[in-house]
């Protein structure tokens, strides 16, 4: 049995993980998050609060046991909060990491950290592949790519996931993503503008997590690319999910990334070759419609 420590456990990735591994007699899961424990699936694992930027209860907590891997979804996600407070994102997105990847040297522990599509500045045609140079555009991207520096210098055994646009449902009614924003507001008959000049390659969190469960299991290393298969824009994406669900299309209407502010900070088009993450985890992604219909599922069981 391994033993796995998933840190941002109350997140969106992090608690589809943890449900993903508590069901699964393989693993002993141990769930780490800052807030008390937000996910109502509480069997089969053990949660621990812990903030990750208190040095004091971080090295406490990890002297008290020892783990096989460390799934490292805790983040600063925020393209604008780590604009608006850079001291705590290079802490929480590149010092912390430098911190767990010098523990997983020592311990053997392998390591798997999530980082993004925001490492490229989006200028070349997609897809990108796990060797393309990054240029990240905003602070948020600089730190995601100085987290994979820093890794790469620890000695630990680490595999890197980098995904885009990560869409889909959990229990946790107060973490959005484009499906369900686009969803809600066009039940409540609410009007949406969508930027219509950013393509991307929208990820299903289902498929996020069992990569991550793929990398833990091939005790994978290096950087993976984990996203969906199909490239389109944020607004062909709402116009498919109007479409699944049979939502009025007149309520949305389309804007350029620059009208709102997100030309400079944001890439135009990212993408991601999947053929190494296929050949070596093997990864491979559900389609956008699927993941539609398996989301309409999941509403009910998270009687939402
Ligand atoms: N979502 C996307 O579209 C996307 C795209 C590309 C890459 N990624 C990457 O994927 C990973 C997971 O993203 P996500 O969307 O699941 O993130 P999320 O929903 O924002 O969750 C991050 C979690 O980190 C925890 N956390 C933050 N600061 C902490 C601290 N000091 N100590 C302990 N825990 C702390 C928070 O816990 P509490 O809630 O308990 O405070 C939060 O729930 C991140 O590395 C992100 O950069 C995400």
């Amino acid at each position: 049995m391994k033993k796995i420590l998933v840190t941002g456990s109350n997140g969106f990735l992090g608690q589809k993980i943890v449900d993903l591994l508590a069901s699964n007699d393989k693993y002993d899961v141990v769930a780490l998050s800052k807030g008390p424990n937000r996910n109502p699936n509480q069997a089969n694992y053990a949660f621990f609060q812990v903030d990750l930027l208190d040095r004091t209860q971080l090295t406490d907590f990890l002297s008290a046991q020892t783990f096989d891997t460390i799934v490292h979804t805790a983040a600063m996600t925020s393209v604008e909060a780590c604009e608006a407070d850079q001291a705590t994102c290079q802490l929480l997105n590149v010092d912390l990491v430098g911190y767990l990847g010098a523990y997983c040297a020592k311990q053997q522990t392998q390591l798997i950290h999530l980082s993004t599509d925001f490492v490229f500045d989006g200028k070349k045609n997609a897809p990108y592949i796990e060797t393309d140079l990054p240029n990240p555009q905003s602070q948020y991207g600089k730190s995601k790519y100085a987290s994979e520096q820093v890794l790469a210098q620890s000695g630990c055994k680490y595999a890197i996931l980098r995904t885009i646009l990560v869409y889909g449902i959990n229990a946790d009614p107060n973490r959005s993503n484009l499906v369900l924003w686009a969803k809600g507001k066009l039940s409540q008959n609410e009007p949406i503008k969508v930027v219509n000049d950013q393509w991307r390659m929208p990820t299903f969190v289902d498929d996020l997590a069992y990569a991550c469960q793929l990398a833990i299991d091939r005790e994978a290393q290096g950087i993976f690319h984990i996203s969906g298969a199909e490239l389109m824009s944020i607004h062909e994406a709402v116009y498919q999910i109007a479409d699944y669900w049979q939502l009025d299309k007149g309520l949305i209407s389309e804007i350029s990334a620059a009208s709102i502010g997100q030309a400079e900070n944001r890439p135009r088009q990212t993408g991601f070759d999947l053929t190494r993450s296929n050949a070596e985890l093997g990864y491979v992604p559900t389609s956008f419609t699927d993941a539609l219909a398996s989301i309409d599922n999941q509403f009910k069981t998270f009687g939402r």
